[in-house]
């Protein structure tokens, strides 16, 4: 089969994580028999150096022609003016609302080969799998109104916080799916003591439940949530939040995998329930790294795993996807590892080097 992907490295090393993305999904098309048409273009900083804007109507236009966008990472100090008009990561919030991407999934999975590799005692790391569900087209990034003015009394400024039953609920049913497909355990984060669109969350995750019946729901408060955590991750499976929520949550998490360098996303327009195919945007979940840019340095693993999820939800190609996380498998079980999650007695190796070893064992 042919596919078309929209590639979209923005800044940093962006590009360079991404090149390998690349690399390793020809591997896979290769032993697979698939062929992946790639069509790039510009989002972030790169794109407001050359449009004035982070993202323009081509490259969303491009995009909605393509069957998946891969994207690297946006954002750098060259556009980090608090007073600047237009910002790096307008273009990520702009192709996030575009093309409707509500459900983003961050799994975190500590690999038994790196449970040294996180600044947590191995003991608490070892046998994480969790995913987090993030609501991603709403909450305090979107509500209006959001805006900063002067008054008699000084500055002022407003974010608004706002959700609708229909968000809560398709976001919730990718959090009753993903979890119908794991360990049947839905763990719904919220801020009910609190915050009203919480209490609205927490109404409508209980009018899903019934349908549900194979999946146990428990309600937790984000407070506690970030306390569970660190305290007993493994027991976590699938968490379900709104945006800011998950913003912090993902973060959060992030650290039990040791590197950011090793965790990917997907951000999907529809709810994956039985291998049904949703158009979806995959990165890795971490930024731009200026400071490592061009040093051919940055651990392209996040990226690579986020091409294994752009098989697996947007184009039906399970057997590729499970082949790619095999592969990022076996390379780091021969000892090679990027300096972000090295440790004594392995191989350090470049961003390149990685790539070409996963893409290697691909096409054994
Ligand atoms: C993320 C990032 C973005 C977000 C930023 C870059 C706008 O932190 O994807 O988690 O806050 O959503
Ligand atoms: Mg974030």
């Amino acid at each position: 089969m042919k596919f078309d992907i929209a590639v979209l490295p923005g800044d940093g090393v962006g590009p360079e994580v991404v090149a390998e993305g690349l690399r390793v999904l020809e591997a896979a098309g290769k032993r697979f028999g698939h062929v992946f048409d790639f069509h790039h273009g510009l989002i972030g900083g790169v794109a407001i150096d050359e449009y004035g804007v982070a993202l323009n109507q081509e490259t969303i236009d491009m995009c909605r022609k393509c069957d998946a966008i891969l994207l690297g990472a946006v954002g750098g100090p060259k556009w980090d003016d608090p007073r600047a008009k237009v910002r790096p990561e307008d273009g990520l919030l702009g192709i996030r609302k575009a093309f409707d991407l509500f459900a983003n999934l961050r799994p975190v999975k500590v690999l038994p080969m790196l449970v040294d590799s996180t600044c947590l005692k191995p003991d608490t790391v070892r046998g994480v799998d969790l995913v987090v569900v993030r609501e991603l087209t709403g909450g305090l990034y979107f509500g209006r109104p959001k805006r900063q003015w002067r008054t008699t009394r000084g500055r002022r400024a407003v974010d608004t916080m706002a959700y609708a039953d229909w968000e809560v609920e398709r976001i919730a049913k990718v959090g009753f799916e993903v979890a119908r497909g794991r360990r049947k355990k839905l763990i719904s984060v919220d801020k009910a003591n609190v915050l009203e669109t919480s209490r609205l969350w927490r109404q409508v995750v209980a009018e899903l439940a019934p349908q549900y019946p194979d999946v146990a729901v428990e309600n937790m408060l984000v407070d506690s949530c970030a306390m569970r955590l660190i305290q007993k991750p493994s027991d976590l499976d699938v968490l379900v939040t709104e945006n800011t929520f998950g913003d912090i949550l993902t973060d959060e998490a992030s650290m039990l995998a040791g590197s950011m360098g090793m965790l990917p996303s997907a951000s999907l327009a529809g709810i994956p329930s039985n291998g049904a195919k949703a158009f979806g945007m995959y990165e890795p979940i971490h930024g731009s790294a200026p400071r490592r840019a061009g040093m051919n340095m940055a651990n392209p693993i996040a990226t690579i795993l986020s091409t294994a999820m752009m098989l697996r939800y947007s184009l039906g190609l399970a057997d590729g996807a499970s082949a790619i996380e095999a592969a990022v498998l076996a390379a780091l079980d021969e000892g090679y590892r990027t300096y972000d999650i090295m440790s004594e007695g392995k191989t350090k190796v470049s961003t390149n080097e990685m790539g070409q070893l996963i893409a290697r064992k691909l096409e054994q």
